[in-house]
């Protein structure tokens, strides 16, 4: 069982996209702690999967209604409390990013969920929870969950 551990440090293997969005939901209590949680790993690794699980175990969206903001960059969802998702593959970095408003999203308290956060690396907030995740094989996963000032 995971808690709320500031020193948060934990790798767990899932064997299919459904093993992903069940360790989603189970950590969806961290969201609320830690605000930003910035994902890191290849394409198709299941970010988005692992995403999707999330914003519906917080705010109960159907995850045929949740899509990845590949070109809009950001996607915000709302149902008692705000939820924004960001896909940054196709920024170019961290000054354009401020450029178009969206650190204030980092600072504002509501949840923030960011694909391809390496982009923006330097300005992640110090208790950030990290999730990178990596192919092991076809459909196995290891997924790292760590707060970014724990290593
Ligand atoms: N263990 C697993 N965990 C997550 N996804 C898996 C797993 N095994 C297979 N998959 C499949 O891998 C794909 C992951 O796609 P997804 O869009 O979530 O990746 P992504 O990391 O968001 O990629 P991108 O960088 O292109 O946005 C899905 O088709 C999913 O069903
Ligand atoms: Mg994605």
């Amino acid at each position: 069982m995971i808690k709320n551990n500031p020193a948060l440090s934990t790798k767990v293997i899932t064997n299919n996209a459904s093993e992903t969005s069940k360790l989603a939901k189970q950590i969806s209590n961290l969201a609320h702690k830690h605000k930003v949680i910035c994902f890191f790993g290849n394409l198709g690794a299941g970010k988005t999967t692992f995403i999707k699980s999330l914003i519906n175990a917080l705010l109960q969206i159907e995850e045929s209604e949740i899509s990845s903001p590949t070109y809009t960059y950001v996607n915000s969802y709302n149902n008692n409390q705000d939820v924004h998702h960001f896909d940054l593959y196709r920024l170019k970095g961290k000054d354009e990013f401020i450029e178009m408003g969206f650190e204030e999203y980092l600072e504002s308290g509501d949840i923030c969920l960011i694909e391809w956060s390496e982009r923006i690396e330097s300005i992640i907030p110090s208790n950030a929870l990290c999730i990178e995740i990596s192919h092991l094989d076809e459909d196995k996963r290891e997924i790292h969950i760590h707060v970014l000032d724990s290593i």
